[in-house]
């Protein structure tokens, strides 16, 4: 064998070594990507890393990639929407609100008031002071539906008719979709009855003579 065999031997092997760990990186780069994108289909992915391991997908199929970000886009949606229905599926009969009248006999305007923070972010409380998000609420135990001067209501809202009786208060804020369909009040509503009950008493505080609660 002379010299220039040997090289033409060498070079074979060589040749051989490098199409079989060719082969292998690439074998390993395809069940490495879908690995990824089975792996990644499970809750709790962390996003960043779902949708880097997608775009590597893609290079390999298209098809698995679309997969993974419809995922991706579904996932936080779906949340949305069983938490935005949730509330209403398992909130009580909402009209009348008959109980939480027994309740405001014992309710608490001191703890309504702090309850009242999760209102704050869309209603003003103070007399005369322009509304916000949501009407103004000086003065609304007892006030026509949908009548503070100036606000925008909604058209279910201003067709729902009657006043804001301590029932209907309770109703509304248990279920406020449930109260008046259509209403733009995007609220979940208060899930516990003796919260809803010092809410109202605290309203029922907001006027020049606070509207007495039922003993
Ligand atoms: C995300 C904003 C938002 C939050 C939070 C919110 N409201 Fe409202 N509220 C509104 C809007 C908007 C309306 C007007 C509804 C319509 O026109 O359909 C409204 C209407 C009302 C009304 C009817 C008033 C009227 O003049 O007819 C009452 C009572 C009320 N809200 C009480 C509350 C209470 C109490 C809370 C807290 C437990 C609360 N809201 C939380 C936005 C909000």
């Amino acid at each position: 064998m002379d010299n220039f065999e040997l090289t033409k031997v060498a070079g074979a092997v060589l040749a051989a070594l490098l199409l079989i760990f060719g082969a292998k990186t690439v074998i390993e780069m395809r069940s490495e990507s879908r690995s990824v994108v089975v792996g990644y289909a499970l809750p709790g992915a962390e996003p960043a890393a779902a949708a880097e391991s997608a775009d590597k997908a893609a290079a390999e199929s298209k098809d698995t990639a679309a997969v993974g970000k419809t995922a991706e886009a579904g996932a936080p949606a779906d949340g949305k929407a069983d938490a935005a229905s949730a509330p209403a599926a398992d909130a009580p009969a909402a009209e009348g609100g008959a109980d939480v009248v027994a309740l405001l006999a014992k309710a608490s305007a001191d703890n309504g008031k702090g309850a009242f923070s999760k209102c704050k972010s869309c209603h003003v409380v103070e007399k005369g002071k322009a509304s916000t998000v949501g009407p103004n609420l000086w003065g609304v135990v007892n006030r026509p539906k949908g009548s503070y001067e100036g606000f925008k209501y909604s058209e279910a809202m201003k067709a729902k008719g009657g006043e804001w009786t301590f029932e209907n208060l309770s109703a509304f804020l248990r279920n406020p979709k449930g109260y008046v369909a259509g209403t733009k009040m995007v609220f979940a509503g208060i899930k516990d009855p003796t919260e809803e009950a010092d809410v109202i008493a605290y309203l029922a505080t907001l006027a020049d003579t606070p509207v007495p609660l039922p003993k």
